[in-house]
C-alpha cells in the first residue's frame, strides 16, 4: 500500500530536478500525478516515465507559474484529466545567480502565491487537501555564497532569491493559519544545495563544490530524491496534524 494511494497531485516544475523526482516518487506511492512545467516536453517525459511503470496515472500540462491564469487553469485541468485534486506542490523556481529582481520575484514568489491564492480555496471547496511549497535554506537564512572570487557571480540574484524564499516561508505560515479550519494543510520544504540542473554551476568547479559541501554539516550536497521523500511525508495523512511548517531538508545547513 502506498502512502498516497487514491490522491491526485499537481506538481509545478515537474520537468526537472526536485519536481521530477517528486512526481516519480509520489506516483510510486500511489498518487496520480499532473506534471506541470513551462518546459512541456520535459513535463511529458516525466509523465511518460511514470506511465512506463504502469502503476499510476500521469499527465502533463504547460504553465508559466508567473502567469496567474495559467496556474488557476491548471487546477481544473488536473481535475478534468485525473479525476480530482488533493495535493498541490508549488515547486517551480529559478536559481539565484544571474537572474534579476523582477523575474526572480515573479517566478519564485508570485508563482507560489498564485498556487496558494487559487489553490487553497479550490482544495477547501473540494473538502480539503495539502499544499507544499518549495522554499529554501535561503528562506530561513541569508546565503553565505560562493568563495570570495565567485562572490560577484552571486550578485544581484542572491538578494532577490533570498527575499523571494523568505516570502514563500511567510506565505506558507499565513495560508496555514487562514485555511487551518478549512481542511487545507500548508507546509514548505527548505532544501539545502541539491544536485539538480539548477546547481550545475556550483558543482562544476571542484573548489566551489567542496566549499558549498563544507557549509552542510553532513559534508555533502543533497539528492532530489531526499526532497521528494519529505514531500511525500508532508502530502500524506502521516502529516495530518502538521501545518505551517517550513521544514529544512538541508544536511544541517541551517542548524548553525
Ligand atoms: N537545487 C537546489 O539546490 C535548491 C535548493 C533550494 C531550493 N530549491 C528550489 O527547488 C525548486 C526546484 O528547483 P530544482 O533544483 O529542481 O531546479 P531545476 O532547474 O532542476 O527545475 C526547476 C523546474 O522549474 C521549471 N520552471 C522554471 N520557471 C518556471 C515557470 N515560470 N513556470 C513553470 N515552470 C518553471 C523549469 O522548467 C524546471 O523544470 C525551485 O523552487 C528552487 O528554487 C532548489
Amino acid at each position: 500500500m502506498g502512502k498516497l494511494d487514491g490522491k491526485v497531485v499537481l506538481i509545478t516544475g515537474a520537468a526537472s530536478g526536485i519536481g521530477r523526482a517528486s512526481a516519480i516518487r509520489m506516483a510510486a506511492e500511489g498518487a496520480a500525478v499532473m506534471c506541470a512545467d513551462i518546459d512541456i516536453s520535459g513535463a511529458r517525459k516525466t509523465a511518460a516515465t511514470i506511465a512506463e511503470d504502469g502503476s499510476s496515472a500521469a499527465a502533463a500540462l504547460q504553465l508559466d507559474v508567473a502567469n496567474e491564469s495559467d496556474v488557476q487553469a491548471a487546477l481544473q485541468t488536473t481535475v478534468d484529466e485525473l479525476g480530482g485534486l488533493d495535493v498541490i506542490f508549488n515547486n517551480a523556481g529559478i536559481g539565484g545567480a544571474g537572474n534579476g529582481w523582477d523575474e526572480t520575484i515573479a517566478i519564485n514568489l508570485s508563482g507560489v502565491y498564485h498556487g496558494l491564492f487559487h489553490g487553497a480555496p479550490f482544495l477547501a471547496a473540494r473538502g480539503g487537501g495539502a499544499i507544499i511549497n518549495t522554499a529554501s535554506i535561503a528562506g530561513l537564512v541569508g546565503l553565505t555564497g560562493n568563495p570570495p572570487a565567485e562572490q560577484a557571480d552571486l550578485q544581484p540574484g542572491a538578494g532577490a532569491y533570498v527575499a523571494a524564499k523568505h516570502g514563500v516561508a511567510g506565505l506558507t505560515k499565513q495560508y496555514a493559519v487562514t485555511f487551518g479550519m478549512h481542511g487545507v494543510r500548508v507546509n514548505a520544504i527548505a532544501p539545502g544545495y541539491i544536485e539538480t540542473p539548477m546547481t550545475v554551476l556550483v558543482r562544476e568547479d571542484e573548489d566551489v563544490r567542496r566549499y558549498i559541501e563544507s557549509l552542510h554539516p553532513m559534508g555533502r550536497l543533497g539528492q532530489p530524491e531526499e526532497i521528494a521523500a519529505a514531500a511525500v511525508f508532508l502530502a500524506s495523512d502521516d502529516a495530518s496534524f502538521i501545518t505551517g511548517v517550513v521544514l529544512p531538508v538541508d544536511g544541517g545547513y541551517t542548524a548553525r
